[in-house]
Order: C-alpha cells, then structure tokens, then sequence
C-alpha cells in the first residue's frame, strides 16, 4: 500500500472533525440547513487551517444524497465521488498555477452547463489572489450575474489582494490560526490511531512549532516518527526541528533576568556548537519574554495566552525589568542582521548585567532618599523642606546665604542681619530638620570655601 501521509490521512470529512474553526463551520452548515447558500464565498486566513478541506466539504453538503442537519452522509456516491476527487461537479482550481483569462473562461463556459450529477456545480478557486486582472474581471462578470445552482468558493491567504468589486459579491468567511491546545489534540488523535508513543512535551513542540498551521503540524509529526522510527519524544523532535523546548528558553530567560551573564553565555554557545539555529532560539525567547509580559500587563491573560500557568514563574520579576530585557532581546535580533548572530546574542546578553538590580518604580522612588540617590537629588529633597517650611522671605535670607557640610550636617551661614530677623523660623525649621545648622556670619568675613546652595 502506498503511504499516505499524515495531513491527507487526517483531512476532516465532515463539519463536524474540523478543528477550531468554529465560526466558519457554523455559519456553513447553518446556510445549508436552512437552504441559503451564497452564490460566492471567499474564505480568507493563513495557510494549512482548513480552506480548502472546509470547501469540500460544503460541496459534499451541498450535493450529498442524504445530508443530515447540514452535515454529508459520506456514504453516498456522490460524497464517496467527492472524497475520491472525480466527481463532475466539483471543480478545483488552483489559480496559482492557472492564472490566465484563459482558465477563468473555462469556467465560464463550464458554468453555461447545469449540474451533471449533483444539485449545485461547486468551483473551488484555490490561491484566488494569485488570479490575473483580467481572469479576476472575468470571474466578476460571472459572480454579477450567478447561474443558478453554482457556488463559488474562492480561498485564499491573501485577502487584501483581492479586488473590492469582488468582495463585494461574496460572503466572506474568515479562517483563523489553530490554537495551540487544538493542535496539539488533534496530533494527539493522530497518534493514537497510528499507535505511535508520544510523549506529550514532543506534540506540545511540534503545536508551537507549526505556528497554527495544521497541515505543518501534521507533516511535522509525519517526519517526527519517521526520523524516531515510530516513537516521537521530546529529544527526537527537538533535534529534529532544530529548535528548543520552551522550557530550555524559558531557563534562559531566567539567567538573563538574574543577571547570570556566565552562565548564559554558556548556553548559548552549547546551543551554537551543537548546531542549532541560534535566531530561531532567540525568536523564541524574544516571544517568551514578550508573553511574559503580557502575563504580567493583563488583568486576564488566559484570553490571550495559552499555558498561562507556565508563566507564573516570572510573576515576582519586576514589571521593568521584563520591559528592559525585551528592549535588549529585540536590539539583539536587529543587530543579529549586520554581524554574526553569536556576537550579536553575545553582547546581548552581557547587557542584562544589571538587569538584577532594576526595582520596580515605586520601590525604587522610596529608596532614592537614602541609597540610591547621589549628591544633586539630596539637595533636592532638602531644599523642598527649607522652601516648605520657611516664608518667603526667610527663604530669600537661605537663597543669600553661604553653605558648608560637617558630620553630615548642612550648615548654613545666614547674614547676621538676616539671622536675627528670621531667628524663630529657622529655629522652628531645625526643630522639624535636625540635619540643617544655622549660623549667624558677619557680612564682612564671608568664608572662601562655602558655596551658594541653589
Ligand atoms: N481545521 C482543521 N482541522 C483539522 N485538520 C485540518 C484543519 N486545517 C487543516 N487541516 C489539515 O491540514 C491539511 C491542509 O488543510 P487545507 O488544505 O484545508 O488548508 P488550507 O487552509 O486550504 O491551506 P492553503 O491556504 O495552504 O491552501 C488537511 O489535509 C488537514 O489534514
Ligand atoms: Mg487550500
Ligand atoms: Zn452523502
């Protein structure tokens, strides 16, 4: 028996076997259901999510003898036919390799015909942006005015090329990425009808892996028990991908944001010497640190992360020092594109030296007084304590005054005149403010070493 692989084994049949495309199979098997179906669809989304397996299976709907609640029967001949792929009123198009006018007036002339054997003729134009001006101006004739019992389903991965006064005839369906747990569980069916051993961290490396395309997932693990030989472990698909478990970047992540800058460079040159693709590793990285931070940013992440739980190990890490370690990540990568990766990675990562020492914000507001602060922040402080607590008058007698420190203390030097007129005020400030003198200084004897404060 030939081999067949994985992705078109496990193509889904039915509505009801296509994964996480809820919304689509929906509005589908409701039009054909109730009886209205458009005369032309686009579906639009990444690749390898289920266009065109979804498009076929609206055909077999649409055709099937016996259809039930919207699904096909497939057992029919005519779903049989369809799977088969030679039934006469399913035609496929790929515009990507049939991009002239002339295919599109083959359609046209096609669709002069009515159905042969099923009750609607149904065109399935895969790759739709592909399609030439003047096959897409012929296309509009035909969806302007739709012979009866015929749909088109016109997929494609890019949306945006397509002319507006074709959308604006079809009903759009939108496609979106599988999720990761999605995938994961449908590799996990696969298996188990193979009876291939897996190991669970294997098919959660190949889902991230595969970047909500299933047709990749399934190939990738198609390859996976070829290379380990009917057992598809963590090791095998690591190494066979190439890449690294998220766990491995995740512990790196670590090491950058305890600032173990040794070990780190280490790492990454195990990882350079054992042959692995270093920017795909730091891609991963970069993504880890950017969901971490979405982790610590949303008041809910579990509807924008999945495996919420795994980063719960950076929730004690202060909100800045994740945004700074990103900054440096993302410099990493650019700076990867004009000199050698490991360089670029390298240096990198000897910037996250300080990464340990950043404090969250309002730690850090309170400590400034004491430890953080240098000289000029000081003055500051003192100086809003002075102004606060004097009038401003007295504080213009402080502003004339000259400035020396002894045993931590700021001695002011206050014109005797000034000194007596203020006296109680500064004695009242002094009491607040221990750390300040004031002494009286006569006009004539202005000490050389002092300085003005402000
Ligand atoms: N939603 C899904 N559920 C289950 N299997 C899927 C799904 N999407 C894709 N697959 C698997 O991936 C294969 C490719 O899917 P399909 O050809 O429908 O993708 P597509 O969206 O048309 O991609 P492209 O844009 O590349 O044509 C299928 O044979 C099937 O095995
Ligand atoms: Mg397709
Ligand atoms: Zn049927």
């Amino acid at each position: 028996m030939t081999y067949v692989p994985f992705a078109r084994k496990y193509r889904p049949r039915f509505f009801s076997e296509v994964i996480g495309q809820e919304v689509p199979v929906r509005i589908l098997k409701n039009a054909v259901r109730s009886g209205k179906v458009a005369h032309a669809y686009i579906f639009a989304g990444p690749r390898g999510v289920g266009k065109t397996t979804v498009a076929r299976i609206l055909a077999k709907a649409l055709n099937c003898i016996n259809p039930k609640d919207g699904e096909p029967c497939g057992k029919c001949e005519n779903c049989l036919e369809i799977d088969r792929g030679n039934f006469p009123d399913l035609i496929e198009m790929d515009a990507a390799s049939n991009r002239g006018i002339d295919d599109i007036r083959a359609i046209k002339e096609a669709v002069s015909y009515t159905p042969i054997k099923g009750n609607f003729k149904v065109y399935i134009i895969d790759e739709a942006h592909m399609l030439t001006k003047e096959a897409f101006n012929a296309l509009l004739k035909t969806l302007e005015e739709p012979p009866p019992r015929t749909v088109f389903i016109l997929c494609t991965t890019e949306y945006d090329k397509i002319i507006p006064t074709i959308l604006s005839r079809c009903q759009r369906i939108i496609f979106g990425r599988v999720r990761e747990e999605n995938i994961k569980a449908y590799l996990k069916k696969i298996c188990d009808q193979e009876k291939l051993e897996c190991e669970e961290e294997a098919l959660s490396a190949i889902a991230r892996a595969s970047e909500g395309c299933m047709r990749d997932a399934a190939s990738l693990l198609d390859q996976a028990s070829v290379f380990g030989e009917g057992k598809v472990n963590r090791e095998v698909v690591e190494s066979f991908l190439g890449i690294l478990s998220v766990d491995k970047v995740s512990g790196f992540m670590k090491l950058l944001l305890e600032s173990k800058v040794d070990e780190a460079i280490q790492e990454l040159r195990d990882l350079y010497n054992k042959g692995y693709n270093l920017s795909k590793f730091w891609d991963m990285l970069e993504e880890e640190v950017r969901n971490a931070l979405l982790f610590k940013s949303l008041k809910d992440p579990t509807g924008v992360l999945e495996n919420t739980e795994s980063y719960e190990e950076f929730r004690d890490y202060p909100l800045e020092a994740l945004l700074y370690l990103e900054n440096i990540v993302n410099r990493g990568r650019l700076e990867a594109r004009t000199r050698p990766a490991l360089d670029a990675y390298e240096l990198a990562v000897i910037k996250t030296l300080i990464v340990k020492e950043i404090l969250p914000v309002s730690k850090a507001l309170t400590k400034v007084p004491q430890e953080l602060s240098g000289e000029p922040k000081r003055e500051e402080s003192l100086e809003e304590k002075i102004r606060s607590g004097l009038s401003p008058l007295a504080y213009k007698a402080i502003e004339r005054a000259g400035r020396r420190e002894e045993d931590g203390k700021v001695i002011f030097e206050i014109e005797e005149k000034d000194y007596e007129t203020f006296k109680e005020e500064f004695e009242k400030l002094k009491r607040q403010v221990p750390q300040i003198v004031f002494e009286p200084r006569k006009k004539k004897d202005q000490r050389k070493d002092t300085t003005s404060l402000f």
